[in-house]
């Protein structure tokens, strides 16, 4: 059978990683798909001795990206530029010239992903983006086909290996943020620009792919709540696990009576489930469905080989259907195009979710009573309770309070009043999930 003739754009950690494995395992890829996969041409800002197939005739090097979208001997074009632009451009052009396409652009999908989509059913031809959530968790292929006899209730995922690097870093070895930050720069893990990674927009675009399909909903990365893990504290990391939790940047998606949704913030977790003792760079996805429970996938969420596995799966796949008519494909978002839902995504306010609240308070008698009475009059059920000593007399102590589930909005509304009230000068407030 004829080989099917690869485009890369991109020769980075990823693209570098997918030239590796694909060379390294090629004997058993072709075993396994009974074509060969074949890297024809690539595309790279820079071309030197050092670039990857520098060595190789039979790869047609470029510094030019358009190069792979225009080569008519390009049978699958694989994006690992990243971005929003050029990407976007490249792969609507890719689509237009007939090639199907695999991309591990995250940022790509949540933003464009529905035009992208659209343009590639009209012309008959495959956008692949495995590597694009949770590096090498096959999570895509889970979601839509796995579990696809399944209605899904909720999700929940430590989705950026970075964020998880720099959290469990400084759980167990009290480092230094901007230190670790730096080692996950240099081992390939961070984005190009790292406040993706820490304020949670790398794991809002993931997040925004995992909700359109777990609910059948578009594609709504501007409505996906995002909170960052850069206001975390070694002092939260440690009365956290006081109570029995650990901290951890999670995106969740849940279907609610009023709509769906979609947020992605530190959240303190018991110890005792699985996804709280996923460390480091690892990622994973809890998921609900209605008919098979709770299901978790775990694996490296980023890294050369790890992403290169996915690329690779995803040009195996297209490989495998290479000539099977369009409507008999897996649809881009598991859903078939114009059968998408109008559920509204909800806006903070509609959160349901408990709290972990550190005041700073006056050490005197009645404060707690002050604190409990706000929470009472917004029926705010307060769960547990730490008085810390003060550091020395007359100085304010920390109050930790984990409250039970409540709406989002009386929980602005009672801390709109404990600040009013003088009795706390700061408050923290981190959301808390069972996910039981
Ligand atoms: N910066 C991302 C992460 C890379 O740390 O998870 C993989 O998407």
């Amino acid at each position: 059978m004829k080989s099917v003739r690869i485009g890369l754009m991109g020769l980075g950690t990823v693209g570098g990683g997918t030239a590796t494995v694909l060379q390294r395992n090629a004997e058993e890829i072709t075993q396994r798909v009974g074509r060969s996969l074949e890297i024809v041409r690539a595309a790279a800002r820079e071309i030197n001795e050092q670039t990857v197939f520098a060595a190789d005739s039979s790869v047609k090097l470029s510094d030019d990206a358009w190069d792979v979208v225009n080569d008519a001997d390009v049978d699958v074009v694989v994006e690992l530029i990243g971005g929003y632009s050029p990407a976007r451009e490249l792969v609507l052009k890719a689509i237009e010239n007939g090639k199907h396409v695999v991309t591990a652009n995250k940022a790509l999908i949540a933003m464009h992903g529905d035009e992208i989509f659209a343009a590639a059913s009209e012309k008959g031809v495959s956008v692949c983006y495995e590597a694009a959530v949770a590096g090498g968790i096959p999570i895509i292929k889970a979601m839509r086909e796995g579990l696809t006899a399944n209605k899904i209730e909720w999700l929940a995922g430590i989705i950026n290996g970075t964020g998880n690097f720099i959290l469990t870093e400084m759980r167990d070895k009290g480092r230094d943020f901007d230190d670790v930050l730096k080692e996950a720069q240099a081992l390939g893990y961070a984005e190009a620009d790292p406040t993706f990674d820490v304020e949670g927009i790398d794991a809002a675009h993931k997040l925004t792919i995992l909700a359109s399909i777990a609910f059948g909903i578009p594609l709504q990365f501007d409505k996906t709540f995002t909170e960052g893990i850069s206001q975390v504290t070694t002092e939260d990391v440690t009365y956290a696990e006081e109570l029995g939790y650990r901290i951890k940047h999670l995106g969740i998606a849940r279907k609610t009576a009023k709509g769906i949704e979609m947020r992605v913030h530190p959240t303190l977790i018991p110890e005792k489930r699985l996804i709280a003792n996923v460390d480091g760079v690892m990622n994973a996805v809890l998921v609900q469905g209605d008919a098979v429970g709770p299901t978790l996938y775990y694996g490296a969420g980023a890294g050369a080989e790890p992403t290169a596995s996915a690329v690779v799966a995803d040009i195996v796949d297209i490989a495998r259907t290479f000539e099977s008519a369009a409507d008999n494909k897996v649809a881009a978002l598991g859903y078939q195009a114009g059968k998408h839902s109008n559920t509204p995504v909800l806006t903070s306010d509609n959160f349901e979710t408990a709290y972990y609240l550190r005041l700073s308070v006056e050490d005197r008698p009645g404060v707690l009573a002050d604190v409990a009475n706000i929470f009472a009059q917004q029926d705010i059920s307060i769960e547990a309770v730490i008085q810390k000593e003060p550091a020395s007399e007359g100085e304010r102590v920390s109050l930790i309070l984990l409250t039970q589930t409540v709406q989002e909005l009386k929980m602005n509304t009672a801390l709109s009043k404990v600040e009013a009230s003088n009795i706390s000068d700061s408050v923290t407030r981190i959301r808390v999930e069972h996910l039981d």
